[in-house]
C-alpha cells in the first residue's frame, strides 16, 4: 500500500511517472488506494477550477461514416443504422437553443461523412461564427488533411476533439481497419496543435485487449502531447459490431484513470462522459468527484438521437435539450458543484 501511496504523491508533486511506475500503479489499484487518489485529484481540481463545471452542447450532425472501426455502432458495415444528416439550418437552430440554455461552446460531432465536404463545413463554421461570436466552436469530425484543419480554423473553429484511441500501434490495429493507423492519428493531433487549436484527445477505458502496460503508454503520450482536454469513457459493446460479446470497461478503472489524468495534467479539461453515465446511474457525478470538470449535454434534435448510437443503452436519447441541460444542472448541484455560463477555455495553454 505504502509503495502505491508514494507513487500517487509523486504524481501529484511531479506530474509524471515512468512507464514502469504507471504499470505498477494501474495494475495494483485497490479500493483504499482509489479513495486516496480521488481525494488528491479533487483537491487539485478545486485549486484550479473551484466547484465550477463547464458545459459543452453536443450536436451530432451526421451519423454517416466511411470508416469501419470495430467497436463503433455507426461503422460503415452496420446496415441496421438509420443514417441521417442534419442541414445547416437545423444545426444553427440547435446552436440557438443551446445558446438560450446558457451554453457557450458547441461541439459539432459526426462520423466521417464524405457528403460534408471541406467547403460545406467551412460555410457552416462561418455561419455559426457569425451568429454566435461569443461562443467557442469545437469540431469532432475525425481525420482530415492538414490543409482542411487549417481551413476550418480560419473559418472560425477554435477547438478540435480527436481521441488517439490507443497509443500502441498493434493495439490500434486490433481495434481499427487497416486503412487507419495510430501514427496517422497522432500526426493529426500534432498538426492540430501546430495550427493553434485547443486540442482534446483520449481513449476508451477497457477496450478489447487493453492492459495496464498499454494504458501506461497512453498516459505517457498524454503527457507528451499536453492537450487542453482529455476525454475518456468506458468501452461499451454495440450489438451490431464485431465486439458485441466483449466486456464493458469498468466504472472503477475509468474513475481511477480520470484522477490520474487530473494529477498528471492539473489544469486539463476533463469531461465526465455520457458513456460513464451509461454504465452507472451516477457515473457522471462520480466522474466529477474523481476530478472531472466538464459535462456535455446533448443538443441534437430528439428525432435523430436514437440513431447516433456508438454503443448500446446510451442515455439521454429520449430527452430534449432543455431537459438534458436541466438534468445535468440538478445532478451537479446534488454533489455541490455548479454549471457556469462561459466558454470555459482551458487554463492549460
Ligand atoms: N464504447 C465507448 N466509446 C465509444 N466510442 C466509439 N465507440 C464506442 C463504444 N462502443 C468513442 C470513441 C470515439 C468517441 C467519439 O466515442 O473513443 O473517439
Ligand atoms: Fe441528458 Fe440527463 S443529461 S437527460
Amino acid at each position: 500500500m505504502d509503495r502505491y501511496i508514494t507513487l500517487i504523491d509523486k504524481l501529484k508533486q511531479e506530474h509524471t511517472l515512468s512507464s514502469k511506475e504507471w504499470t505498477t500503479l494501474i495494475g495494483g489499484r485497490t479500493k483504499e488506494l482509489s479513495d486516496y487518489l480521488f481525494a488528491q485529484a479533487r483537491e487539485i481540481r478545486e485549486l484550479h477550477y473551484g466547484k465550477d463545471i463547464y458545459v459543452r452542447g453536443l450536436i451530432e450532425f451526421s451519423n454517416y461514416c466511411k470508416n469501419d472501426c470495430l467497436y463503433c455502432g455507426i461503422r460503415r458495415s452496420n446496415r441496421n443504422t438509420r443514417r441521417y444528416r442534419l442541414d445547416e439550418d437545423t444545426i444553427l437552430s440547435c446552436c440557438q437553443e443551446g445558446y438560450e440554455l446558457g451554453l457557450r461552446t458547441f461541439v459539432l460531432q459526426s462520423g466521417e461523412d464524405i457528403s460534408y465536404t471541406e467547403d460545406r463545413l467551412v460555410n457552416l463554421i462561418r455561419k455559426i461564427r457569425g451568429s454566435f461570436p461569443d461562443c467557442a466552436i469545437t469540431l469532432s469530425i475525425g481525420e482530415w488533411e492538414k490543409t482542411s484543419y487549417q481551413a476550418f480554423f480560419d473559418a472560425g473553429a477554435n477547438r478540435y476533439l480527436l481521441r488517439h484511441e490507443t497509443y500502441n500501434d498493434n493495439h490500434y490495429a486490433m481495434l481499427h481497419p487497416a486503412a487507419l493507423s495510430a501514427k496517422k492519428r497522432r500526426q493529426s493531433l500534432w498538426d492540430l496543435k501546430e495550427i493553434g487549436y485547443q486540442v482534446g484527445t483520449g481513449f476508451m477505458v477497457g477496450s478489447p485487449f487493453q492492459t495496464p502496460e498499454l494504458l501506461s503508454e497512453d498516459m505517457l503520450f498524454l503527457k507528451e502531447l499536453n492537450p487542453q482536454m482529455v476525454g475518456i469513457g468506458p468501452f461499451i459493446p454495440h450489438h451490431d459490431t464485431p465486439f458485441k460479446d466483449e466486456a464493458c470497461g469498468t466504472l472503477e478503472l475509468t474513475l481511477f484513470l480520470l484522477s490520474c489524468i487530473r494529477l498528471m495534467l492539473p489544469k486539463v479539461l476533463l469531461p465526465s462522459t455520457t458513456a460513464l453515465g451509461t454504465i452507472h446511474p451516477k457515473g457522471r457525478e462520480l466522474g466529477i468527484l474523481s476530478g472531472a470538470n466538464v459535462v456535455m449535454p446533448n443538443l441534437s434534435p430528439t428525432e435523430v438521437r436514437k440513431d447516433y448510437l456508438l454503443y448500446d443503452n446510451k442515455i439521454c436519447t429520449g430527452d430534449e435539450s432543455a431537459q438534458c441541460r436541466n438534468c445535468l444542472e440538478k445532478r451537479m448541484e446534488s454533489i455541490g458543484y455548479h454549471i457556469v455560463t462561459a466558454r470555459g477555455d482551458s487554463l492549460n495553454i
